[in-house]
This record gives structure tokens, C-alpha cells and sequence, in this order.
């Protein structure tokens, strides 16, 4: 169906991939990748997760504004943070969730991808989050579907997880304050088969960061990624020194073809974020990871369980942000041009 590639095709994703994201009115229709979308886009995201996310530390956590809503969440690919906080936020926004059991679903049977989405769009549902381990996979379905269906990428092979990085942004602008451009962000690790890295790099540059740097192996490192707007290290300490963010990935051995590395335990030599080697940041830099973490591969457990540790606060954050995206996406004005498609598909499939 969609291209494995380390990179995406333009085929499959376009030139104008992000153009499908906006409505003819600007407004965020599908969440699919950070690239190409403005800082306004950005920083609203972050604005209205910030309301959220004080509902979120209220005892009554639940608000009516996606009432009447239907959100399903697709996943063809293993998670734990992202389906359960996608699942919790819509939940928080009052729609009713179904998750799609792919493992359980016709698709085992043989059902294509277009015959499976066609068949739940027939339950008039509002929002498909999808993550799948095919590049171009969310820009395929957002491409595919009804009009009124917004589509959000959960993550999508190596190319994109644009709400991590927009909750990785939300944490670090709760830790140092909205001015990204003072900012010095260090990413660590496997960059090369990253979506993580890949969002988070849009997202800060559009959010104008200071200084932006990638830290890793030549093996782990895309062969363009100076094109990406970054500063690229191979040397750990030289790379994070005087970071004000460090953020740290896992080594995705499930995207490697072939060896990439001697072995783990090198990696962990020259890669392993210690307390030690963690001194050459600044003294009250915040270490993030998107997890899973791998404790003694990437990071050390005194680090991951450290004080300066904020990776569980993602995972909360992550609540919130989703819930932004959510009413964002599902709360724009309807055009013309949709409910016209709508009624049009609507009676089509009579
Ligand atoms: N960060 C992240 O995407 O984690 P999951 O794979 O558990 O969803």
C-alpha cells in the first residue's frame, strides 16, 4: 500500500503535502506533519493545550466541547502513550471513541486499507487518528477520505509524529518560557530513522530556536540533514554542551536494515546519556525522551529517574495537546465546499 522507505516518497506524501492540512479558510483540518505549517498554527496548539491542561489537573477533568463526536483510533502499529492519550482526550472532550482492534479486524482477513476505512466512515464518524509503520500512510488516508473526516497522524514509519513534537514543544516551553529563540535544543540518537526527530525539528525551527543540533553516528544520521535547518555533532559532550534542552531517542531497531552499529553496549559508551557526561549541559537543562526508553542503551536509569528528568510530564502534557488538536481540527467551521461533498458522498453510498 504505502512505501517503506527510511525516507517518504514525494509520491506518496507530495510536494504539497501540508497544503491538504489547511482548509480553504486556513484553519487545521488534518494534523499530518509540522513541516510547512506556520508559527501561528504552532503556537495556537500550544495556547490551547495550555487551557487543557489546567482542566487536566482539575478533579472534574471531563468538558462538553466535542459532544456528540465520534473519534476512532486506528492503529496498525504497537503504542502505549499515544492510544491511550489520544483515547483519554477525547474522552476529556466528550466524544465517543472506538478503538479499532487492527490485529482482530477484516483487515487480517485480507481487507484493504480503503475497504476498511470506507466501512467505518459509513458509521459517520468525525476523526480517524491513525499511526502505521508505512511512511505516507496518514497523507494516503487523509487523501482518501470523506470531506468532513479530519485525520490525524499517531505516527506514521519515519517521517512524522508532528502531536510528540507538539508536546515536546508544550514541555519545553512550561520549563523555559516561550522564547524558543534563546533556546539551545540538543537531539541525541537515532535521528536517521526518527519521526520524532523529524516533527520536533520542524516545530522548532518555525518556532524560530536558537540553536538546533542533532547528536549521532554517521550510520544514524540522514545523509540531508544540514538541509533541515540544524548544527550536526558526533561527540556527545561537544554536542550537548551548554544545552538548554537535551532531548534523547531510542535506538529503532525495528526501522534498521543491517547493522548500524557495533553493538549496544558501544553505543551506550559513546552515546549513553550519564550524569556525568549530563554536567556539560547547562546546570538546569531538562532531559526529554519520547519513550519507550531503553535504560542502559540510551540513558542512564539515574538520568531517565533523575531530578532534571521531564519524560513523564510529556506523557502528561501529551493529554492536553491531543485535546487541542482535537478541537482544533473537529471544532473548525464547516465550508460550503465539505457539506456539499458530504451530502455528495452521503447519497452516493445509499
Ligand atoms: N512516544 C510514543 O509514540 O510512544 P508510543 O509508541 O508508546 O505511543
Amino acid at each position: 500500500m504505502v512505501n517503506k522507505a527510511t525516507k517518504p516518497t514525494d509520491a506518496l506524501i507530495g510536494h504539497d503535502a501540508w497544503n491538504i492540512q489547511l482548509d480553504k479558510n486556513g484553519n487545521l483540518k488534518h494534523f499530518l506533519t509540522t513541516e510547512g505549517l506556520g508559527s501561528d498554527i504552532l503556537t495556537n496548539i500550544l495556547d490551547t493545550a495550555e487551557s487543557f491542561a489546567n482542566i487536566n489537573e482539575q478533579s472534574v477533568k471531563k468538558v462538553p466541547l466535542l459532544r456528540g463526536k465520534t473519534i476512532v483510533n486506528l492503529f496498525f502499529e504497537a503504542s502505549t502513550r499515544t492510544r491511550t492519550t489520544f483515547e483519554l482526550a477525547a474522552k476529556r472532550l466528550s466524544a465517543d471513541v472506538l478503538n479499532i482492534n487492527i490485529s482482530t479486524s477484516a483487515t487480517s482477513k485480507g481487507e484493504t486499507l480503503l475497504d476498511t476505512l470506507q466501512n467505518i466512515q459509513a458509521m459517520h464518524c468525525d476523526m480517524f487518528v491513525v499511526r502505521h509503520s508505512d511512511s505516507g500512510a496518514a497523507h494516503y488516508i487523509a487523501n482518501n477520505v470523506a470531506p468532513n473526516i479530519s485525520v490525524i497522524n499517531a505516527g506514521d514509519g519515519s517521517h512524522a509524529h508532528p502531536t510528540q513534537a507538539m508536546l515536546d514543544m508544550f514541555t519545553i516551553r512550561r520549563n523555559k518560557g516561550a522564547d524558543f529563540g534563546k533556546l539551545r535544543v540538543a537531539i541525541v540518537g537515532d535521528i536517521l530513522h526518527s519521526r520524532v526527530a523529524r516533527s520536533q525539528i520542524h516545530a522548532l525551527n518555525t518556532l524560530n530556536t536558537g540553536d538546533v543540533r542533532v547528536i549521532a553516528p554517521k550510520t544514524l544520521l540522514p545523509v540531508d540533514i544540514e538541509s533541515m535547518g540544524v548544527n550536526v555533532f558526533h561527540d556527545l559532550q561537544a554536542g550537548i554542551k551548554d544545552a538548554d534542552v537535551v532531548i534523547m531517542l531510542r535506538l529503532q531497531k525495528e526501522r534498521m536494515k543491517g547493522a548500524m552499529l557495533p553493538s549496544e553496549q558501544e553505543y551506550y559508551q559513546l552515546y549513553g546519556l550519564t550524569e556525568e557526561r549530563l554536567l556539560a549541559a547547562k546546570n538546569d537543562a531538562i532531559v526529554m525522551h519520547p519513550g519507550p526508553i531503553n535504560r542502559g542503551v540510551e540513558i542512564d536509569s539515574n538520568v531517565a529517574d533523575g531530578s532534571r528528568s521531564v519524560i513523564l510530564n510529556q506523557v502528561s502534557y501529551g493529554i492536553a495537546v491531543r485535546m487541542a488538536v482535537m478541537t482544533m481540527t473537529l471544532g473548525r467551521e464547516k465550508s460550503g465546499d465539505e457539506d456539499t461533498q458530504k451530502n455528495e458522498t452521503a447519497g452516493e453510498s445509499k
